[in-house]
């Protein structure tokens, strides 16, 4: 028996079918990047003049929207998704001690993956774990009071 993988849309494709699921309605830019990404997981900048042609928009004023919000990424994320909250609770209780010990452990910055594609790192402002500082989300995983050493484990983990 021969197993037949699922189509995967082009992002181009995948940008043709967001925009036609909010055709006409106003301020559809933005649950349309949003769409796009939960499907692809980034903006592909293959998108940008599509979603222009689509919306009678310019393509700097696609770009500009793309650019300006930190959600969107423009490059596929690694295997795993973390975000370390630096919001003010988290703060308080050592996040950004642990920001930099994630930045050194994985050699990478925020919206960075590592060479091997395995771990994306991103910064959150607050995940609502705020009496558990600091909170990390790995995937889909919420995990709170993680200090450095928790940390190396749940990466462990990830890898
Ligand atoms: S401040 Fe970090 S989870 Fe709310």
């Amino acid at each position: 028996m021969t197993s037949v993988s699922p189509h995967v849309r082009s992002p181009k494709e995948c940008a043709l079918a967001a925009a036609r699921a909010h055709d006409g309605e106003r301020g559809a830019l933005l649950p349309i990047l949003h769409d796009i990404q939960a499907e692809l997981g980034y903006v592909d900048p293959e998108v940008v003049p599509v979603l222009a042609d689509a919306l009678n928009l310019s393509i700097a004023e696609v770009h500009g929207v793309v650019t300006f919000y930190r959600d969107f990424r423009s490059t596929p994320p690694g295997r795993t998704t973390v975000r370390i909250c630096r919001a003010e609770a988290c703060q308080s209780v050592g996040a950004e001690a642990l920001v930099e010990h994630a930045k050194a452990a994985l050699g990478v910055g925020f919206g960075e993956t590592t060479a091997d594609g395995a771990v994306t790192l991103d910064e959150v402002f607050c995940l609502g774990n705020c009496a558990l500082g600091p909170a990390v989300q790995v995937g889909d995983r919420l995990h709170g009071r993680v200090a450095p050493a928790r940390f190396d484990a749940l990466l462990g983990d990830a890898r």
